[in-house]
C-alpha cells in the first residue's frame, strides 16, 4: 500500500498517512517486485563515481525544442538526459504542444513519439493539421513500457515524448495503468532510459479533478522540470509555467493560441488581454502584471451598480477577489466613496490571471471611474500596489514595464512616487502618485 499523495509505503492500509497527514490516501500496488526493479535502478552501471570537475560543461548541448516559447521555460532547451513532465488538464492541448516540438525536431533527427492514447491515424491527423509530416517521426502506439524501451534502444532518437505517462504499464506488476504503482515505476524506468543514453524525455501528464497530477506526487521529485500548460476552455491562449526546474528558472512563462493549425506562439501577448476600442468608457484601465522577466498588459473592468435588494454582490474573474474587496474598503474609507451599497464586478479581459500585487493601483482606479461613471485617460498603464492607508507602495521590474508599454504604444504611465529612484527610462510621459486619492484626482480630471 502507498500514499497516492506523498508515496509512503505501509504493508497495509491506513485511514490516515503518517507522510504527510492526508486521509483515505492509500492505493494498492504490487510491492514485492516493485523492490525488486527499485534496486536494479540503483545499480546500473554508470554509478561509478567521478571527480565534479571532470564533468564536461556545455551549455551548447542544450537542444532546441524548435519552440522558442518552451525554450523560454525550460531555461533554454532540452537538456540532455533530462526528464520533462507536461501537465495540465484534458484538452488543453499537451498533446498538440509535444507533437509540434517533435515534429520541429525531427526536421534535424529522429523522434520517437509514443502514443498510448491514441491510434496512428489519429496522430497522423492531427499532425498534418500542424505541419507538413517529416519522415523523421516516429509513431509508436505503445502501452508496454518495455516494449518502449525497446523501440527507444533499436532507433535512438533524438527526443522520446511519452503520451501518456497515465496509459503506460510494467506488466510484471499487477496495479492496472495510471495507479501509483504503475505511474512510479514507468517513470523511474524511463528515467534510467534518459540518464543512460542522454536522450531527453517528454512525459504528458493529466491533472486529476483534485488539481494534482494523477498518481503520486511523488513523481514531482521524480523528474526533473515539471511545466503546467494552462488556460481557460473558452479563450484561445494558453500558459505554460515551469513549476520545477532543475536547469533553469521557475519564473518564466510561454505563452501560446489555440489555433486551427495548432498552437501558436505569440509574439506580443498583450494584445489577447487589451480591448481595441477607441471610446473611452468608464470603468476601464490598464495594468501591468510581470510574469517572470516578461510584463503582460492587461485591460481590467469595473462594473458598479447600486443594490437593488438584499446585500450587495461582490464578483470577480481573472483578478484577485480578496484584492478587490480590499480595494473597495480603502477607496470607502481614504477617498470617501459610497461603495458599500453598490454592486461590484471587476473582470480581467481575455481570462487572464492576474495575481500580482502591482495590479492593486488599477483596480481601485477602475472601480473609482466605474462608479463615478467618469472615464479615465486613454492610453495610460497603471502601476502600483496599494496598502491600507491608501498609500501607492513601489513595485519591482518598474523599469522593464515602462519599456514594454512603450513599444506597444502606451502614452503615459501611472508609477509610484517609491519608484521615482529606479526610473531611468524616459520613453514616455511619466506620471507619480503617492496615494490612490492623488492618483484619482490626476487622471479623472475631465
Ligand atoms: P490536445 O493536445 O489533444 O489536448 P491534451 O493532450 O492536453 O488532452 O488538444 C485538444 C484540443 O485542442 C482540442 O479540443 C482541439 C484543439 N485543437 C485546435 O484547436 N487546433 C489544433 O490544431 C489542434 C491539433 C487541436
Ligand atoms: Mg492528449
Amino acid at each position: 500500500m502507498r500514499c497516492r499523495e506523498c508515496g509512503y509505503y505501509s504493508p497495509r492500509w491506513l485511514g490516515r498517512c503518517p507522510g504527510c497527514g492526508e486521509w483515505e490516501t492509500f492505493v494498492a500496488e504490487a510491492s514485492g517486485k516493485q523492490k525488486k526493479t527499485t534496486k536494479a535502478a540503483g545499480g546500473s552501471p554508470t554509478a561509478v563515481p567521478i571527480p565534479l570537475n571532470t564533468i564536461p560543461v556545455d551549455e551548447e548541448s542544450r537542444y532546441s525544442s524548435g519552440i522558442a516559447e518552451l525554450d523560454r521555460v525550460l531555461g533554454g532547451g532540452l537538456v540532455p538526459g533530462s526528464v520533462v513532465l507536461v501537465g495540465g488538464d484534458p484538452g488543453i492541448g499537451k498533446s498538440t504542444l509535444l507533437l509540434q516540438s517533435a515534429h520541429h525536431i525531427s526536421r534535424f533527427s529522429p523522434v520517437l513519439y509514443v502514443s498510448g492514447e491514441e491510434s496512428g491515424l489519429q496522430v497522423r491527423l492531427r499532425a498534418e493539421r500542424v505541419g507538413t509530416l517529416d519522415p523523421n517521426l516516429y509513431l509508436a502506439s505503445e502501452t508496454d513500457i518495455e516494449v518502449v524501451e525497446q523501440h527507444i534502444e533499436a532507433l535512438k532518437p533524438r527526443v522520446v515524448v511519452i503520451d501518456s505517462i497515465q496509459t503506460a504499464f510494467y506488466s510484471e506488476l499487477a496495479a492496472v495503468p495510471g495507479s501509483v504503482g504503475q505511474v512510479r515505476e514507468c517513470t523511474l524506468r524511463l528515467t534510467r532510459v534518459a540518464k543512460t543514453t542522454g536522450i531527453p524525455i517528454l512525459l504528458v501528464g493529466h491533472v486529476t479533478k483534485e488539481g494534482l497530477l494523477a498518481g503520486p506526487r511523488t513523481l514531482e521529485h521524480m523528474v526533473d522540470t515539471v511545466l503546467y500548460l494552462e488556460g481557460e476552455r473558452h479563450h484561445s491562449f494558453r500558459i505554460l509555467r515551469g513549476v520545477k526546474n532543475r536547469f533553469g528558472s521557475t519564473n518564466e512563462i510561454g505563452i501560446f493560441e489555440m489555433t486551427a493549425k495548432g498552437l501558436a506562439e505569440v509574439a506580443n501577448p498583450s494584445r489577447l488581454f487589451l480591448t481595441s476600442g477607441s471610446k473611452p468608457v468608464s470603468g476601464a484601465t490598464v495594468v501591468s502584471s510581470l510574469e517572470g522577466t516578461r510584463p503582460l498588459f492587461v485591460e481590467i473592468q469595473a462594473l458598479v451598480t447600486p443594490t437593488g435588494f438584499g446585500n450587495p454582490r461582490r464578483m470577480t474573474a481573472g483578478v484577485d477577489y480578496n484584492r478587490v474587496i480590499l480595494m473597495a474598503a480603502v477607496l470607502e474609507k481614504r477617498v470617501g466613496l459610497g461603495l458599500s451599497n453598490q454592486d461590484i464586478y471587476v473582470n480581467a479581459v481575455g481570462g487572464a490571471k492576474l495575481m500580482e500585487p502591482a495590479v492593486d493601483l488599477g483596480i481601485a482606479l477602475a472601480l473609482a471611474s466605474g462608479f463615478r461613471d467618469v472615464p479615465l485617460e486613454q492610453g495610460v498603464v497603471v502601476i502600483g500596489e496599494v496598502g491600507l492607508t491608501g498609500e501607492v507602495r513601489p513595485v519591482r521590474g518598474i523599469d522593464q514595464r515602462l519599456r514594454e508599454a512603450a513599444k506597444l504604444g502606451f502614452r503615459k504611465a501611472v508609477v509610484p512616487e517609491a519608484n521615482r529612484g529606479d526610473l531611468s527610462f524616459a520613453g514616455m510621459e511619466i506620471e507619480v502618485v503617492s496615494t490612490v486619492a492623488r492618483a484619482l484626482d490626476q487622471l479623472m480630471r475631465s
